[in-house]
This record gives structure tokens, C-alpha cells and sequence, in this order.
């Protein structure tokens, strides 16, 4: 129980919607549910104390429950300012049991609509456990596990720790991004009130479990340059996340946010989606599905191989710019759209991005153009009126639009991603041992697990291996049936 509570969501009153869609949806994330059954009672993670930094969403609100129900304390923020959904934030922090007058759930601070300042306030305050200590009358600092998305809340804590023992933030950084202003300026208040605050953090922390492309890049990096400060786990390379949730799972919020944003008809549209990796897979799936044209564009062989084969058109987005009517973006990387990009597009051509940052569509470059206008149609729609007398739709100014503009990927999809989270906190948790500083991924026998305990809901009949046959194949009865370095 907590004592002192605190949390910053939009409207605890949704608190009440929010569980509704949370009861729905616990039906559809079976691999979830089959945890809570499995680990309740031994409660593994008793004495974790979680920062999540990850979409606050309804499937969330359903991981975060999870979380607890196996013994975890738990602090949570959005890892992205329009990914919200303000009702399921709000159910999170009234809880199960409790009342919007009395809430008695997990502090959550995440709206939808957060500005720059907000969420990194919000990510600050994910890593202020003061008042779980008091209440616990202890003297630790801050969580000792974090759960990411895109790495955000790792990169604080490293950022910190950096800061405090050169003793001063620098004025500006390596990138001269408004958001990394504005982590500066955070960690610079941080310092002069608590000089030691992120040194302390990082040492209480066992380690981190990941989830996106992005964020796992992020990690490799740090321990690359010999920087990484605390084990971590890889969620996003278990085959049942990125073979699944990168691809279905985009496959069905691409569309879903085009149309809610938009409402135009995809069918017979010329469609571009840079990046051809599972969520470029899934995307230029979901908009052949819909029958529209679809282009794609590769740096690497193997995927622009791949792509053709699966009967895509394969070119340079500045070879096709002037056909296409919706861009797709799904690279990771950045830079993929830029500012002299919209000056060559169809009028009333549509942007979207679903790789994990804003800079993919260079939306600082585009905000520079001179004589550009920007209107707003609705809330994360806007038109962007050009000198040449065109204009362009961006959707979620750049960021992921398929939880700006919808609601993320669906709860079954979400359920195998998020159980590989609860399996890998347990595993970080509980054998410290086994995972030396460096980025692990979760062993094949528990991610043959997260997709065995998703076959029963979807009416799968899986066919059982023979002595024989196993052996004939050299492989265990029970798992794993293939070898690590297999591509699926
Ligand atoms: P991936 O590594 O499988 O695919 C990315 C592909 O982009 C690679 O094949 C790469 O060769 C290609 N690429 C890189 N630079 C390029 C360029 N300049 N032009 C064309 N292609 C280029 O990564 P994955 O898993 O597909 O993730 C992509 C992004 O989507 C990441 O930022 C990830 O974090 C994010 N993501 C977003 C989700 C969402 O819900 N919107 C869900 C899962 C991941």
C-alpha cells in the first residue's frame, strides 16, 4: 500500500470508462492473465520497485496490474507526449479495489497531449521514490528495476549519473534538439538540488528490461562505448515481440490510425513505407490489404530483396516522391522525410510516421521552412500550408501515429509483447546471477512459453513431437525446437 500518493493524469472521473476497456481487453491478453495465474502466489517480483516508462495505454494499464499482482511496486509514465489514453491512466491510479475519491492504485503521471517540459517532468517523477521509502521506512532513492520503451528512461539515469560526476551539465549537447534542451535543463536542477540523486538511482538499479528497436539500439551503444550502467534485457528481439507486435500489431494500428485520423480511402492510392524490417513489413501489409499501391524503399539488400519478392515496388523515395499520396515511415532512423521532401509532394499527401522519434520526419527542418503554415485540423492532425501553394498532412507532428492518431497496437498482440516484460522483469529480478552487465535476450524455452500460452485463446491445435521424431531431429520433446541463431 501507499501512503503518500501521488499522480498527474488528465481526469480521475475516466477512471471508471478506463476499467471497462480494461476488463474487455484482460479477456484478450491471455498470456498476461496466464502469468498473474502462474506467479500470484509466489510473488516473484515482492521487493521490486518498478519505473515504467512505456505508452500509457489500456494493454499497459493491464501490464502494470500484472506487475503488482506478482508483488511489484510500481511508478509509471508515457513514453511518448500523445500516447496516452487518459481513461486507462486513470483507472491505473484509482485501482481495481479503489474510488476516485480514494484512490488506491499505482501513481501514474501521463496525459495525453503532454508538452516536452511535462514529459520529462513526468519522467522525472517516475524515478522520485521518496515517498515508497518513507512509507516503507527505508532509505533508498529510486526504483530498482526500470521497464522501457525507446529508452528514455534508462538514458535519464545514465545522463544523470554523468552530469553529477563531471559535476556540472554542459550548455547545450551533441544534438541540438529542443528536447535535449530540455532534459539539460532538468538534470541541471537536479544536480544543484541533489548532486549525488541519478549516481544514487543508478546504483540501486539491477537492471532493465526493453522494449522497442530504438531503445534496444540505444543499449547496445551504451555498452559499446563501455557506459552501460546496469544488466539488461533485449524484450524487443524475443521472437513473440518483434515478429509479432512490430508486424501484426502495426498492421493493424497503421490503418487504424490513417482512418481515424484522415477517413481517406487507402484502396487504389499509391503508398510509400521507408523500411522494409518487421514494422515496415506489417505496415506495407495492412495497406496492400487495403489495395492500395505500395512502394517500398530499403537500404539493406537483404530486406529490398525481400520486399520485391513479396511483390513490392522497390525505389528511392526521390525517384517516386511526386506519385505517392501516403508516406509511411518505419526506419528507426532519422531524417527519412525531409524539408525539401514536402516541397515535391502531391497536394494533401499524408505523413506518417511509426518509427519510435519525431526526427524521421525531419519535423525541426520542417518547421523552419520559410513561409510554412501550420493549422490545426484536430488534435494531432494539422495541415502544413506550403510557399507553393500546396500542403501536406503530418499526423502526430511526426511522432508515432499509431497511438497519436489510435490506440496502439490490440490487447491480443500486446499480450505477447508484454509477457516477454513480466518474464524478463522476473528473470532480471530474481536471478541477478545469471545476467552480467551487458544486453541479454529471455531464453528460448520462455519464449516458446509467451507464444505456447497465446495457441489455446486462438483455437490452436499445435501438433506434439514424437520420441522418434525427436530425436530424429535432435531436438527436446518439450522445447526448444530450434536453434538460436533461427530467423523465423
Ligand atoms: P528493423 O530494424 O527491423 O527495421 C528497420 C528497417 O529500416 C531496416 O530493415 C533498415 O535496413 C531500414 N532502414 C534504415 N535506414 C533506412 C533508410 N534511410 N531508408 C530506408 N530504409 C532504411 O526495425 P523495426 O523493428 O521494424 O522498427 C522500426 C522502428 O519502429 C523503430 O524505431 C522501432 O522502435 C519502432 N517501432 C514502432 C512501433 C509502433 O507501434 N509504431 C512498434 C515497434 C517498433
Amino acid at each position: 500500500t501507499i501512503t503518500a500518493f501521488d499522480y498527474k493524469v488528465a481526469d480521475l472521473t475516466l477512471a471508471e470508462a478506463g476499467r471497462h476497456q480494461i476488463r474487455l481487453a484482460e479477456n484478450e491478453m491471455p498470456g498476461l492473465m496466464a502469468l498473474r495465474a502462474e506467479f500470484s502466489a509466489a510473488q516473484p517480483l515482492k521487493g521490486a520497485r518498478i519505473t515504467g516508462s512505456l505508452h500509457m495505454t489500456v494493454q499497459t494499464a493491464i501490464l502494470i496490474e500484472t506487475l503488482v499482482a506478482l508483488g511489484a511496486q510500481v511508478r509509471w509514465a508515457s513514453c511518448n507526449i500523445f500516447s496516452t489514453q487518459d481513461e486507462a491512466a486513470a483507472a491505473v491510479v484509482v485501482g481495481p479495489n479503489g474510488t476516485v475519491d480514494n484512490p488506491s492504485g499505482t501513481p501514474v503521471f501521463a496525459w495525453k497531449g503532454e508538452t516536452l517540459e511535462e514529459y520529462w517532468w513526468c519522467t522525472d517523477r517516475i524515478f522520485d521514490w521518496s515517498s515508497e521509502a518513507a512509507a516503507a521506512g527505508e532509505d533508498f532513492t529510486g526504483p530498482n528495476m526500470i521497464l522501457d520503451d525507446g529508452g528514455d528512461a534508462t538514458l535519464l539515469v545514465h545522463k544523470g549519473r554523468e552530469f553529477e560526476i563531471a559535476g556540472s551539465v554542459p550548455a547545450t549537447g551533441a544534438d541540438d534538439s529542443e528536447e535535449y534542451s530540455v532534459i539539460l535543463e532538468l538534470l541541471r536542477a537536479s544536480l544543484k538540488n541533489d548532486p549525488t540523486r541519478f549516481t544514487r538511482i543508478a546504483g540501486e538499479i539491477k537492471g532493465v528490461t526493453e522494449e522497442t528497436t530504438t531503445g534496444v539500439h540505444r543499449l547496445y551503444e551504451f555498452h559499446k562505448r563501455g557506459e552501460l550502467l546496469f544488466p539488461a534485457i533485449n524484450v524487443n528481439d524475443s521472437v513473440t515481440k518483434s515478429k509479432f507486435d512490430n508486424k501484426y500489431g502495426i498492421r493493424h494500428s497503421l490503418p487504424d490510425g490513417l482512418n481515424r485520423a484522415t477517413d481517406t480511402l487507402i484502396g487504389g492510392k499509391t503508398c510509400f513505407v521507408a523500411g522494409y524490417g518487421d514494422v515496415g513489413k506489417g505496415s506495407a501489409d495492412a495497406l496492400r490489404g487495403q489495395g492500395a499501391r505500395v512502394i517500398v524503399s530499403e537500404i539493406d539488400p537483404i530486406c529490398a530483396l525481400q520486399a520485391v519478392m513479396d511483390g513490392y515496388q522497390v525505389a528511392t523515395l526521390e525517384s517516386v516522391i511526386e506519385t505517392v499520396d501516403i508516406f509511411v515511415t518505419a526506419t528507426g532512423n532519422t531524417a527519412i522525410i525531409k524539408p525539401e521532401h514536402l516541397l515535391q509532394m502531391k497536394h494533401q499527401a499524408i505523413i506518417a510516421n511509426v518509427g519510435h522519434f519525431d526526427d524521421e520526419v525531419d519535423m525541426a527542418g520542417i518547421n523552419r521552412i520559410q513561409g510554412i503554415e501550420k493549422i490545426e485540423i484536430k488534435p494531432q492532425v494539422h495541415e502544413w500550408r506550403l510557399p507553393n501553394g500546396r500542403s501536406v498532412l503530418i499526423l502526430s507532428e511526426g511522432r508515432l501515429m499509431n497511438l497519436g492518431n489510435a490506440t496502439g497496437h490490440p490487447s491480443f498482440v500486446m499480450s505477447t509483447s508484454f509477457a516477454n516484460q513480466v518474464l524478463a522483469q522476473i528473470e532480471l529480478f530474481t536471478k541477478p546471477d545469471e545476467y552480467e552487465l551487458g544486453v541479454h535476450i529471455l531464453p528460448k524455452t520462455l519464449d516458446e512459453k509467451v507464444a505456447r500460452l497465446h495457441l489455446s485463446a486462438l483455437g490452436v491445435e499445435l501438433t506434439q513431437l514424437t520420441n522418434d521424431q525427436a530425436r530424429y531431429i535432435g531436438v527436446p520433446v518439450q522445447g526448444p525446437y530450434k536453434v538460436d541463431h533461427y530467423r523465423y
